[in-house]
């Protein structure tokens, strides 16, 4: 309904969503019953799963082919995901070494969709390695060349 304060309630609802601006999540999930405990809150592990794929897509685009997890460097559940939440997964890499890529992933649950309750539920660190055919470690390739590939 338009009002004085809310002349737009559309804009209002697709700008302000407190989702991060001007970025593009890996992923959007939205947990169904199975995936949580009896009282309706998400198992974190079914988390952990989702956060490992969102962040594996940068670290694969990055390093032109497979990687495999190496490591959860840390891992915060700030607050609990809810059975029908629509998950965002923001995933930034932050560090790239030899054979290894660094990425940050944060997670955001829109609550209640239509008032636009968003919060931050998740924020994780994990370490993949670029992987050959043989699934032994490999040189990240240098960002030249993925631009010309
Ligand atoms: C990934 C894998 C192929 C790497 O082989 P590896 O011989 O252990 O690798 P390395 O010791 O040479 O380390 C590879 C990179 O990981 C980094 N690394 C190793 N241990 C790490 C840790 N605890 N935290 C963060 N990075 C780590 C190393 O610094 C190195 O990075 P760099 O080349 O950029 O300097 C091997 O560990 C593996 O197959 N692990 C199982 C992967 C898997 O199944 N994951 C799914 C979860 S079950």
């Amino acid at each position: 309904m338009t009002t004085p304060e809310n002349p737009n309630p559309i804009a209002v609802t697709a700008v302000n969503r407190g989702l991060p601006a001007g970025k593009m999540p890996e992923l959007r999930m939205m947990p169904s019953p199975s995936d949580a405990n009896v009282y309706g809150d998400v198992f974190g592990g079914w988390i952990m799963s989702q956060v490992d794929i969102a962040g594996s897509l940068p670290a694969t685009r990055r390093a032109n082919g497979r990687v495999a997890t190496i490591a959860v460097n840390s891992f915060l559940f700030k607050n609990p995901v809810f059975v029908g939440d629509l998950l965002s997964f923001y995933a930034d890499i932050v560090k790239i070494g030899n054979t290894s890529i660094t990425v940050n992933v944060e997670v955001y649950a829109e609550r209640n969709r239509l008032q636009a309750d968003t919060v931050k539920v998740t924020e994780a660190v994990l370490t993949y390695v670029a992987t050959d055919s043989n699934r032994k470690p490999r040189k990240v390739p240098p960002i030249e060349t993925l631009m010309h590939s």
